[in-house]
């Protein structure tokens, strides 16, 4: 089932996220994939307190979206927000979430990425349903849900793709993502890939390989450890980057970690 789109406001003093005096400020049509949890709805939450966005947030947990419309709802002015519960994975039915989203807005200026799938298990265990687990969501998804949104990419417009410092070549690794991380380095590759592809069209691609941050995705790969990033600071820089890296930067992986994990 497919909630249909929620309209929300932010009070006149809430604090705004755009702190650069150029930056445009009409309206931003936004999307957000992996938005039920974690990063990606702390993404949703930071991007909607500016009343010039519109924003689609895709997940599969119905419960994960609603909370998160709550929540935004207590935040916000007149941010709009529609909530898809959608498998990335569901490759037939990326027709329908195009038309789904076109029914919202016509033309898309930002879309992050951010879906992810980390499954912790040594490499002799990893059986073939955990290799496609991973890759489906985080490559093969990331791959041909990009390629659906491309078309209603405007000019000027942000492609942010989220792996992991486990997914760039010569940082430190860690015993059981071997399958998580070779699928992050993937998507840095392929951002280098798509943003040559693209170089005509005026769309930035460009990748954050992120560090740890403290969700349920850093507990299965770190039982026990305190990620040193707690989900709303990471969500600001992505929220930012995503606004304005692409004046600056374009087909680049680039790591934002402080700690090992
Ligand atoms: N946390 C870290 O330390 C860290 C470090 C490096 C990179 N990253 C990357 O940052 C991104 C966000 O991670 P996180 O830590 O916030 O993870 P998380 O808390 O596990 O959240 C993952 C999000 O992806 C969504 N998702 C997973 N499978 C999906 C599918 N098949 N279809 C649609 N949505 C799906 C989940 O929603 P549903 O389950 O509702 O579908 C959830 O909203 C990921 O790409 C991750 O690899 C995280």
């Amino acid at each position: 089932m497919i909630p249909d789109g929620i309209f929300l406001s932010l009070p006149k003093n809430q604090n705004c996220l755009y702190f650069y005096p150029s930056l445009k400020l009409e309206l931003m049509n936004i999307i957000i994939t992996g938005a039920s949890k974690g990063i990606g709805a702390e993404l949703v939450k930071t991007l909607c307190k500016h009343k010039g966005n519109q924003i689609v947030a895709l997940a599969r947990s119905v419960d994960g979206l609603r909370r998160l419309t709550a929540e935004c709802q207590k935040l916000n002015s007149s941010c709009k927000i529609m909530t898809i519960e959608f498998d990335l994975v569901h490759f037939d039915f990326y027709p329908f979430i195009l038309q789904k989203i076109e029914t919202f807005f016509h033309r898309c200026d930002i879309l992050v990425n951010n879906a992810g799938k980390l499954i912790n298990r040594s490499f002799e265990k990893t059986e073939y349903q955990d290799f496609d687990d991973i890759y489906n969501v985080n490559v093969k998804g990331l791959y041909f849900f990009t390629q659906m949104i491309l078309p209603i990419m405007n000019k000027g417009g942000h492609i942010v793709n989220i792996s992991s410092m486990g997914g760039v070549t010569g940082s430190k690794k860690f015993p059981g993502l071997s399958a998580y991380s070779s699928s992050k380095a993937a998507v840095a590759v392929f951002t280098e890939a798509l943003a040559e592809e693209l170089k005509e069209s005026e769309i930035s691609v460009n990748c954050l390989a992120l560090g740890g941050v403290h969700t349920d995705m850093f507990e299965k790969a770190f039982p026990g450890i305190k990620a040193l990033q707690s989900t709303p600071q990471m969500a600001q820089f992505i929220a930012d980057f995503a606004v304005t890296g692409n004046r600056f930067f374009n087909g680049k992986v680039i790591p934002v970690s402080q700690s090992v994990p």
